[in-house]
């Protein structure tokens, strides 16, 4: 018998992502989560998980350009976006308007590694658009173009909420972006690579990736987070909210995993931005009551808050609209996925398993009157 989740299960050979769950450890192209976190920058980790090695100031800059330049997006794009339903959740129109940019692609036609690597910085440079003018439509507010003096987290801050951000909401954005890159086979990254296997296009990988990611279990953790904590509402009632979610084996959001069996350490990070966040905004509630929540799960299930959890308190002080969480997620996994796609790219076999076959045998087949 198969594990169920192919848990456990190596399928392929990286050099883009170690998660070492037993040591709570995170490493992309050899370089710990801490590390970056504490001292780069999204732009920059964004060229490491493409290239393998930190750039130069020059390589550097010259992609912190692109990614500025490349921002806006094709006006059949935006004019699609305008027709959609105004209740469409975010996640669904970015899976659309990614798969229709595809379409508008200058290096569409073309597969050579430098054109997907073309592809993959289009994509991450306009993700942000797409979130930040999906909010705009909807909410009935003005288009706020991109602004190229902006770096990605910034810029996308500025679209959204069309005023420039203060630099911590910045750069605790551009951390979380960080955290989010990367994350081994993940299930979205895995989805994008047997895609990819297939030798289809970069976009087509991306769509199938961005659909795994909206599910519950995956990148949709982070929105049931929020609406758990808002649902708790006040430090009063965290105990009794909790009691009868274990009475009912309710999964707690935000935590548990698949791989790390101490403590995620992305959640150090957000932890400590969803303090200082709550401190600059006045609003330390969320940070409060996810302490005691943290706390709680922990004494009763052994179990440790992972990414998802204080991402939740961090997005919602920085304003972001609680179902853009997601798509927020997407806006910095693209760089892992797109990362991944070139590394199956580069040395390619259909990725083809099987399945033990457990059902019955030798059926006679009976018209259908007869049955
Ligand atoms: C992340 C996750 C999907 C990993 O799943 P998994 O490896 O398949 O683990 P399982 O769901 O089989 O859980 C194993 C056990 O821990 C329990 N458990 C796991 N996560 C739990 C949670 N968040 N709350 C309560 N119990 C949980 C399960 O109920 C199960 O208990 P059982 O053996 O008594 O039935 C799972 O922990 C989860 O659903 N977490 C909540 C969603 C989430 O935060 N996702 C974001 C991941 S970064």
């Amino acid at each position: 018998m198969v594990k169920a989740g192919l848990e456990d299960v190596v399928a392929t050979d990286s050099s883009i992502c170690n998660v070492d769950g037993k040591e709570g450890r995170l490493i992309y192209q050899g370089y710990d989560i801490h590390d970056l976190a504490t001292h780069s920058n999204f732009e920059e980790v964004v060229y490491l998980l493409w290239n393998g090695r930190l750039p130069t100031k020059t390589e550097y800059e010259t992609l912190s350009k692109q990614l500025r330049q490349n921002r806006a997006l094709p006006d059949d794009v935006v004019k699609t976006m305008q027709t959609f339903p105004k209740n469409s959740e975010p996640m669904e129109v970015l899976r659309t308007a990614v798969s229709m940019l595809s379409m508008y692609d200058p290096d569409h036609s073309s597969d050579t590694r430098e054109a997907n690597i073309a592809k993959a910085m289009r994509l991450t440079a306009k993700i942000p658009t797409i979130i930040a003018y999906w909010d705009n439509i909807r909410t009935n507010k003005k288009l706020m173009p991109p602004s190229e003096d902006l770096n990605l987290a910034a810029n996308f801050l500025y679209m959204l909420k069309q005023q420039k951000p203060d630099e911590l909401s910045t750069k605790s954005l551009d951390i979380a972006l960080i955290l989010h890159a990367d994350h081994e086979l993940n299930a979205s990254t895995f989805a994008a690579r047997v895609a990819a296997g297939t030798m289809t296009d970069m976009y087509s990988a991306i769509v199938a990736a961005i659909g795994t990611l909206k599910g519950p279990l995956h990148g949709g953790a982070n929105q049931e987070v929020m609406k758990m904590l808002q649902e708790v509402g006040s430090l009063n009632n965290v105990d009794a909210y909790l009691k009868k979610a274990f009475e009912e084996h309710k999964k707690i959001m935000g935590f548990g995993h698949r791989v790390y069996k101490t403590e995620d350490p992305r959640a150090w990070h957000l932890r400590q931005m969803s303090e200082q966040l709550g401190k600059q905004f006045n609003d330390l509630k969320w940070f409060e009551m996810s302490r005691v929540i943290e706390e709680a799960v922990f004494r009763e299930k052994h179990l440790y808050a992972n990414v998802d959890f204080y991402s939740a308190s961090v997005y919602f002080l920085l304003g972001i609209p609680m179902d853009m969480f997601t798509p927020i997620f997407a806006m910095s996994r693209v760089s892992g996925w797109t990362a991944h796609v070139l590394e199956q790219l580069s040395n390619n076999r259909l990725i083809r398993p099987r399945a033990d076959y457990i059902g019955p045998n030798n059926l006679k087949y009976a018209p259908i009157q007869q049955r």
